[in-house]
This record gives structure tokens, C-alpha cells and sequence, in this order.
């Protein structure tokens, strides 16, 4: 093992002494220690879940990166393991960025990475190339490959950026050879991703360019997956410096869906363009099908503009998304939060038809900072103006999730959440409801609010710096309304991990 990825071992397993458990979320994966950013390699792995992630152990700023590592049997009871990849080789001095896993017919667990490491250009310019990299290992213990890297510039076709080249997603067929989705800026800086195909993962050929940007999304596209779901072939990706689209696409680094259909020559016809989280904290979502049939979908909850909202005494920063099981329900990609949650569900408090008229109230039994909270609008006969749940309050703090109905707009603001940085914390998506009646449903896990509205057919996420001790909930309301609520006390005792 390298003396980078023995200090990163030693460093991590000593640092995260310091943090305690109730500092980090109950059931979302947080980074061991340092920073995290993308979900990498999730997969399944002699019959676990294996999640490594974007890692940098010595800071909680983004740095050289390594692969954290984490394992788990449900998606939700998480234990850490020893860094798996740190930037040791010639090819990935500059850090072990984004990509894939899969479990291989010998029992071998692969890694495909994308390297990056400073050339000096014909002109002298020193610019960092990125190259894809696998490595090998028994679930703990990876070795990268000495035939590294697997996949150059030198197999890119024309027009296509070496600078920008990174995040493979890999898979393999029936016929035992293999394939690599990545993403390849072209050397305008328009996004498209480019498939790879292998026999023996040594030697991969250029097959074809299954999607590209055209200035439509942003500029550079990141972190591919591409599956079937619901009779639908789905590319989901990430987009650096969107341009807002309606109350589709916001301004940054935002995830977009295509749903479309392969022609009789494979090619991707493309249908629509969805974003697939329209609240503040998400991006780089990787997938994987489940034993039981269900396409899981978890993402990085942070955004790269809004990770400047650091506590700097809290030696960790980042956290996954709720694992979320995705469908497509009349032409849109929907997400539901992992069944396996309810199982973490202690005893419920229900209201039902709760009347409220221009103020706020609080329930008896619905308070908490790790709660599932399912509410359903039912409107009067004059259409009210505003509905609120005010989460993780307190005298000063709060966070508001907001329903509009006269605009059909949901808003999530953490305006008040403690945050002391100039950075987002509002985002507003457009929602359907008949008349006002609406449900969703919030998942408090600590630091985040994750909120499903209409079953899944729009989510929006946020993390929020609030001090556990701001555990209350409120319901507002600006003009008359009533409204049923169930909240479940999420705990730690249903967990299978
Ligand atoms: C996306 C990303 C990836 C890259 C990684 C680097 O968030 O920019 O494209 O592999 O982060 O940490």
C-alpha cells in the first residue's frame, strides 16, 4: 500500500474519534472525516452496498481527492471502512476523481476512476489530463491496475477535450464484455458523453456519443448514469453553469434527466429534459438496481456554489441524499424515498383535519430533528394564500417549506437556518395541485430537509447548519385551510446495518 493511502488510513481513523454520532445525520452517509463530495462506485458487493464517495480527509474544503469508502445492508445503517484510493500514481497525482464500480464474475470488486494529472503542453502551459483508471480489490483492500490508465486521450475521437474527460460509469453485458458511459467536454466546452466499450477492460474502443449538449444545459456535463427504467432508457447527469430555464433549471451546477428511447441501432432518441431536484443541496447522482427490481438513485446533497456554508468547528463536511427509488409516472422521472425508512419509523402522531386561519401552530407530540412527516392540504372553499411547515425551530432559527397555491409554487428557505454566508437559501419549483390540495412529505434527518411533493413527482432538497436543539415544528397558515399531518419519530433502532 502507498505511504499516501496508509497516512490517509491513519489520519481518518484517528480525526473521527473527535466527532461524535449525534453530530453527524442519523441515516445519511456523511463523510467520515473532511470533505465529501459525488457518490462513487455504488454497488453491490458480496451481498452489501458499497458507497465510496469523493474525499479529501485532511480538510473540509475540497482538496486532492481520494475515495472514502462505507458499507452497509440497507442503504441507511452505514459503516465506514479504510480509505480505498488515495492520488498515488503518476497518472492521478492530482487526485482519484469520480466513477463506477461493479462486482466482477471472478469475485473481484472493480474500480474504474478517472486519474488526473498535470502535462506540460507544446506551448509549456501546465494543464491537468484527466484518464480512466481502474483498480482491483476484495471489498476492503483495492490495487490499482498496472495497466493503468485504460482509457486516453488517444481513444477519443475528434473535437473532444482531454482536459474534461472523467466520471465513467461502468457496466457489463450479458456477453461478459464491458461498457463505460463518461463524460467529454468537446474542446468548445459543450457537455456530451461518449460510450467505451471492452472485452477484457484493458483495451477500450470509442463506440459512439449517445447524447450531446448543444448549448442547451449548461456548459460541461459530469457524473453520467444511464439505464433502463419503466420501459424508458434514462441518461442522468450533472451540468456545470446552467442558465435558468422557467422554473426548470437553476443558475450553477444543476442534475438534469433525458428520458428518451434506443432506435434499432442503439442510437438515443430523445423525448424530454426534466431537472431531477429542484431544492438547493444535490448533484452527482450514481443509481443501482436492487435485488428486489427498484432503481435507487442517491446524490450528493451539497451543490458546489452553496458548500460554503461550513460550521468551521465541525471537522466534516458533506452528506449523501436520502436513498430514493425512482419511476417514471406519465412521461416524468419521480422519486420516493427508500422503502427501507419506514422501517426506522417509531410510533406515529396523527392530526386530522386540522383547522388553520392566518397564524401559526405548533401539535402536541410533532417536534424532532430525525422525523418523517407526511401532510396533506385540504382547502376550503376560499383558496387560502400561503401554507408553511416550519422545521428545526426554535426562538430564532427556522426553515420554512412554503406552498403558494394561487402561483402553484413551493419554496424551500433556510434563510433563517443559522447560516452566516451570503450564499442561496431560497429555491421555489412549480408544483401541480387541484385547488390547493396538496401532499407532501418531509424527511428530517439533523442537518437536511428532504421534501417529496405530490408522491414523488417533484423533490427538493436543503441542508441546513441549525443546532439540533431547534427541534420544533410549526404549521402556518395566510388565509384559511385545513390540513392532516402524521409524523413518525425516525430512530436508529430499525436499522439493518
Ligand atoms: C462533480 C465533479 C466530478 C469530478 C469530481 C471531482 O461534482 O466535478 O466531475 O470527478 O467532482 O471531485
Amino acid at each position: 500500500m502507498s505511504q499516501a493511502l496508509q497516512n490517509a488510513q491513519r489520519y481518518e481513523s484517528e480525526a473521527e474519534r473527535s466527532i461524535s454520532p449525534e453530530e453527524r445525520p442519523l441515516f445519511h452517509l456523511s463523510s467520515r472525516v473532511g470533505w465529501m463530495n459525488d457518490p462513487n462506485g455504488l454497488s453491490r458487493y458480496r451481498g452489501e452496498y458499497h458507497l465510496f464517495y469523493q474525499y479529501h480527509p485532511y480538510d473540509s474544503h475540497w482538496g486532492p481527492m481520494h475515495w472514502g469508502h462505507a458499507v452497509s445492508k440497507d442503504l441507511l445503517a452505514w459503516r465506514y471502512l479504510p480509505a480505498a484510493l488515495a492520488p498515488d500514481e503518476s497518472y492521478d497525482l492530482g487526485g482519484c476523481f469520480s466513477g463506477g464500480a461493479l462486482e466482477l464474475p471472478d469475485g473481484r470488486h472493480l474500480l474504474m476512476y478517472t486519474g488526473v494529472a498535470d502535462e506540460t503542453q507544446p506551448n509549456g502551459e501546465v494543464r491537468a489530463v484527466q484518464t480512466q483508471n481502474l483498480a482491483f480489490g476484495d471489498g476492503i483492500h483495492y490495487r490499482k491496475f498496472e495497466k493503468n490508465p485504460v482509457i486516453t486521450a488517444a481513444d477519443l475521437p475528434a473535437g473532444c477535450s482531454r482536459f474534461d474527460f472523467r466520471d465513467p460509469r461502468i457496466w457489463r453485458l450479458e456477453d461478459g464484455s464491458f461498457r463505460a458511459m463518461v463524460a467529454c467536454d468537446r474542446v468548445d466546452a459543450d457537455g456530451q458523453m461518449l460510450l467505451f466499450g471492452s472485452d477484457d477492460l484493458t483495451h477500450w474502443k470509442y463506440l459512439s456519443t449517445p447524447a450531446q449538449n448543444n448549448g442547451r444545459l449548461g456548459l460541461m456535463w459530469e457524473c453520467p448514469d444511464w439505464f433502463e427504467l419503466d420501459g424508458y432508457q434514462v441518461l442522468l447527469a450533472s451540468a456545470q453553469d446552467m442558465l435558468p430555464k422557467g422554473f426548470e433549471y437553476h443558475n450553477g451546477n444543476g442534475t438534469f434527466c433525458l428520458l428518451g428511447h434506443l432506435d434499432g441501432q442503439g442510437n438515443f432518441r430523445e423525448i424530454s429534459d426534466q431537472a431531477v431536484d429542484y431544492g438547493i443541496d444535490f448533484y452527482a447522482p450514481q443509481t443501482i438496481l436492487a435485488p428486489d427490481g427498484h432503481r435507487l438513485m442517491i446524490g450528493w446533497m451539497q451543490n458546489w456554489d452553496t458548500c460554503n456554508l461550513h460550521t468551521p468547528s465541525v471537522p466534516w463536511f458533506g452528506q449523501m441524499s436520502l436513498p430514493r427509488e425512482l419511476s417514471i409516472r406519465n412521461g416524468r422521472l419521480c422519486q420516493a424515498p427508500l422503502r427501507e425508512l419506514e422501517a426506522l419509523r417509531g410510533k406515529p402522531v396523527q392530526y386530522r383535519n386540522v383547522q388553520i386561519e392566518n397564524g401559526e401552530i405548533e401539535l402536541d407530540g410533532i417536534s424532532g430533528r430525525t422525523v418523517d412527516l407526511e401532510i396533506s392540504l385540504e382547502p376550503g372553499e376560499e383558496l387560502y394564500n400561503r401554507f408553511a411547515v416550519r422545521v428545526a425551530k426554535n426562538d430564532t432559527f427556522h426553515t420554512t417549506v412554503s406552498f403558494r397555491p394561487r402561483e402553484s409554487v413551493l419554496k424551500v428557505d433556510r434563510k433563517f437556518s443559522g447560516s452566516r454566508r451570503a450564499i442561496i437559501h431560497q429555491r421555489r419549483a412549480r408544483v401541480d395541485h387541484q385547488r390547493g390540495e396538496l401532499t407532501m412529505r418531509l424527511i428530517l434527518d439533523r442537518f437536511s430537509v428532504e421534501v417529496f411533493v405530490n408522491d414523488g413527482g417533484k423533490v427538493m432538497s436543503a441542508t441546513i447548519p441549525t443546532d439540533p436543539s431547534a427541534d420544533g415544528i410549526a404549521f402556518f397558515a395566510d388565509g384559511k385551510l385545513s390540513f392532516s399531518v402524521t409524523a413518525w419519530p425516525l430512530t436508529a433502532d430499525g436499522r439493518s446495518g
